[in-house]
Order: structure tokens, then sequence, then C-alpha cells
């Protein structure tokens, strides 16, 4: 995927891990810690811009020291990153960086992105968890797997939109 300067076409990425059952959340948190899965997380949003919910920024703000963050609330805390109200200023924010453009979640943001965008770069995780947040149920007949790595613990794929 090649950016070129001021390109208006940055294909919008959702990115996060889920269980089979779409599980992404307990509370606040992540029901489960795989440091491998979370290097590839990582690595994936290194340099790039994400976007995140105000509720998923307060717990993994750190976590986005190496990349651009953008957050996406309505009541709009003062923070030392952009915050906007709504995901679609939120993208337009995002194209005037030229970089690629990562939604990180959490549940109500994946929702929010979703219709946007062109790739979802999921791990699935092997094995179960309870949790009382999800993943947007989505239609597999409009995604096919472009790329799918085995892991321990965990499947990455990472999904094109074809339909
Ligand atoms: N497994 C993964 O990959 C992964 C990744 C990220 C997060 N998570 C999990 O996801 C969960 C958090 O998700 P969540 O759904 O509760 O919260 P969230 O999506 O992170 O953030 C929700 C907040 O976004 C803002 N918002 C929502 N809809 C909006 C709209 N239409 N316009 C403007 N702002 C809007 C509101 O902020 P204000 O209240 O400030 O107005 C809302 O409280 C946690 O359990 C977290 O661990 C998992």
């Amino acid at each position: 995927m090649t950016i070129q300067p001021g390109d208006q076409q940055l294909p919008v990425i959702l990115v996060g891990a889920m269980t089979k059952d779409r599980v992404i959340g307990s509370g606040d948190g992540m029901p489960w810690d795989i440091p491998e899965e979370y290097r590839t997380f990582v690595d994936n949003i290194r340099g790039q811009t994400v976007v995140m919910g105000r509720k998923s920024y307060e717990v993994f703000g750190p976590d986005l020291s190496e990349a651009k963050p953008i957050v996406v609330s309505r009541s709009r805390p003062q923070l030392d990153v952009p915050v906007v109200d709504s995901i679609e200023n939120s993208l337009d924010l995002a194209r005037t960086y030229e970089r690629k453009i990562f939604v990180a979640g959490g549940s109500q943001i994946y929702a929010l992105a979703l219709p946007h965008a062109s790739w979802m770069f999921l791990s699935e995780i092997k094995e179960d968890y309870d949790g009382d947040k999800y993943f947007p149920d989505f239609d597999r007949s409009q995604w096919e797997v472009a790329r799918e790595d085995e892991h321990n613990r965990f499947i990455y794929r990472e999904w094109r939109r074809v339909g």
C-alpha cells in the first residue's frame, strides 16, 4: 500500500483483536494479554495515524506513543492530541496527515468506522474469553482474506473489502 502526498483516497483500516464470538473487551480493558499479538498491532500502527474512541484512548493512549492519534468524542475533553466530534471529522483530519489511517476501536468507534473501511487487520484470538464489548458483525460476503498468518494463540488476517 503506497501513500502519495495529498492522496484523498487513503484507505481506512480497522485494526484490532477479537475472539471467534467477536469479543474485543471487558469493561475498560481487554480480557487477554498476548504480547505477540500486541507486537503485531504496534508494528502496524507505528508512524501511522490512529483514530480511537475517547474511552479506549483513556486506557490505551500510552500504547500509541509511536503513532499519531486522533480521539473521537462528543464531550471533547482537553487532551494533548486532537479531539474531534465525529468519525467523519476524524477521517477528514487523518487524510491531511498523509499516513495510513487506522481505526483502533473500541466497540462504538469500530461500528461508526466500518462503513468507511476498505481494510480490516484483525487478530482472531483462539481461546474463548467472556466480555461485554464487541466488534461489529460484518457481512463476510463483502470481504475477502488477502493475508492470513497462523500464530500460537491467534490468527492474523488482513481482510479487503470486495463488495
Ligand atoms: N480488542 C481490541 O482490539 C480493542 C481495541 C480497542 C478497544 N477495545 C476495547 O473496547 C472497549 C471500549 O469500547 P467502547 O465502545 O466502550 O468505547 P470507545 O469506542 O473506545 O469510545 C466511546 C466514546 O467515543 C465517543 N463517541 C461514541 N460515538 C460517538 C459519536 N457518534 N460521535 C462522537 N463521539 C462518539 C464518546 O466519547 P465521549 O463520552 O467523550 O463523548 C464515547 O463515550 C474496551 O473494553 C476496550 O478494552 C478493544
